[in-house]
């Protein structure tokens, strides 16, 4: 079954994702799906959450759909530890047609897997940093509009249900 992209209000995009425990022939054909996704969109960073897959896995390429050269796949990644404060304005391939500000973390450090199941840790900041929250945010159930006012989120919300019905028409 091809994957595709689920968008929010889709339960499994609420839930919390489970390790991966081996790297094995499914994982990496599913690192490999959500780069070419992630790429097909011009997303720069995708949670197999998103893909409809509820496991601990991200891909990253900040050199954009066009470039495609610093394609990076963590898997079980974990920060462990945080610094500072960015506000950048933040959207979603699972949240339609919305962009938000949202702050974060200025400066972070992860710990994760590599394909070959080797231990990385990197620490990074800026745009890099605000990904990773992101993306990590998936693997907990975690959409960036859980993180902007309710006043917001309500408006969203109200406008998203006229789409779903209007659809439904
Ligand atoms: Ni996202």
């Amino acid at each position: 079954m091809a994957r595709k992209i689920l968008t929010y209000p889709n339960r499994i995009l609420m839930q919390k994702a489970r390790p991966v425990d081996t790297i094995n022939s499914f994982i990496h054909d599913l690192s490999r799906d959500m780069a070419r996704l992630m790429y097909e969109n011009r997303g720069i960073g995708l949670a197999a959450p998103q893909v409809g897959e509820s496991l601990r896995l991200v891909t990253v390429d900040l050199s954009g759909p066009d470039n495609r050269e610093e394609l990076v796949t963590y898997v079980n990644p974990e920060i462990i530890w945080s610094e500072g404060e960015i506000s950048t304005e933040e959207g979603c391939l699972s949240v339609k047609g919305y962009q938000s500000k949202v702050t974060r973390a200025e400066k972070i450090m992860i710990r994760a897997l590599d394909l070959e199941g080797r231990q990385v840790e990197q620490e990074g900041q800026g745009l890099w940093s605000v990904c990773l929250q992101h993306e990590i945010d998936h693997l907990n159930g975690v959409l960036f509009i859980d993180h902007i006012s309710r006043l917001k989120r309500a408006i969203y919300d109200k406008k998203l249900s006229k789409w779903l019905a209007r659809e439904k028409e």
